[in-house]
């Protein structure tokens, strides 16, 4: 939603990143932007490539603080995180920033509770960027959205990838949780 978003207001290239091959089908059928498996290639270096050795004008971290990955990093939040020495992973955090052009900004989508550690403050000072982050402002926003999908310029109906009854919430959860059969969104219908 982030991406389709940014396409809505204009961006003129839009890169989704993740590594789960049927979100990124997903993005590319009903999104449109772009996509990258960050496991299969160095995001920072493809970044460059698709923005003319830049980095992107704007990166969007819409991850949160369970991020995921394989790097040596990411071991070492999870120790700390477990020696309850800092709160939240934010390896997309980092991500963006390393990645994002000078002058550039960096939004912070994903939800974080409290301290992290190794947060590249550098690059952020040496490069200019804006940090901007925000939770939903749904009472501001909603109706502006709900125009838009009236009018077609949204449509959320491919997120719901199932369908189950109150019973069966709990199993919703923890296949949405571990991205288990393609769940991205499961739609709770109590009267099922
Ligand atoms: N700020 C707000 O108002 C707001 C609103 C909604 C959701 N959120 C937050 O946004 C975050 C994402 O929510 P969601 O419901 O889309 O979660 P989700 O689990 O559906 O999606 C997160 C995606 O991130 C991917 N991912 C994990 N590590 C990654 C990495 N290093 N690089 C790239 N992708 C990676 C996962 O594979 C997954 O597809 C959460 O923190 C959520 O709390 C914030």
């Amino acid at each position: 939603m982030a991406a389709r978003a940014a396409i809505l207001l204009g961006a003129e290239c839009v890169i989704s990143i993740d590594r789960i091959p049927e979100r990124l089908e997903m993005t590319e059928r009903h999104v449109g932007s772009e996509v990258i498996d960050y496991t299969s290639t160095d995001v920072g270096a493809e970044l460059r490539e698709r923005t003319g050795g830049r980095g992107p004008d704007v990166c969007i971290e819409a991850v949160g603080m369970e991020a995921h990955s394989d790097s040596p990093v990411h071991l070492y939040d999870q120790v700390k995180q477990q020696l309850r020495l800092q709160s939240d992973r934010p390896t997309a955090v980092r991500q963006a920033i390393h990645a994002c052009r000078k002058g550039g900004t960096v939004f912070i989508l994903g939800v974080f509770a409290g301290a992290v550690d190794k947060f590249p403050l550098g690059a952020v000072i040496n490069k200019g960027l804006t940090v901007r982050g925000a939770q939903q402002h749904g009472q501001r926003y909603i109706p502006m959205l709900l125009d838009r999908l009236a009018a077609g310029e949204l449509s959320t109906a491919h997120l719901a990838t199932h369908s189950v009854s109150l019973d069966e919430a709990p199993r919703a959860y923890e296949m949405f949780k571990e991205k288990e059969d393609g769940c991205v969104r499961a739609v709770i219908r109590p009267g099922d």
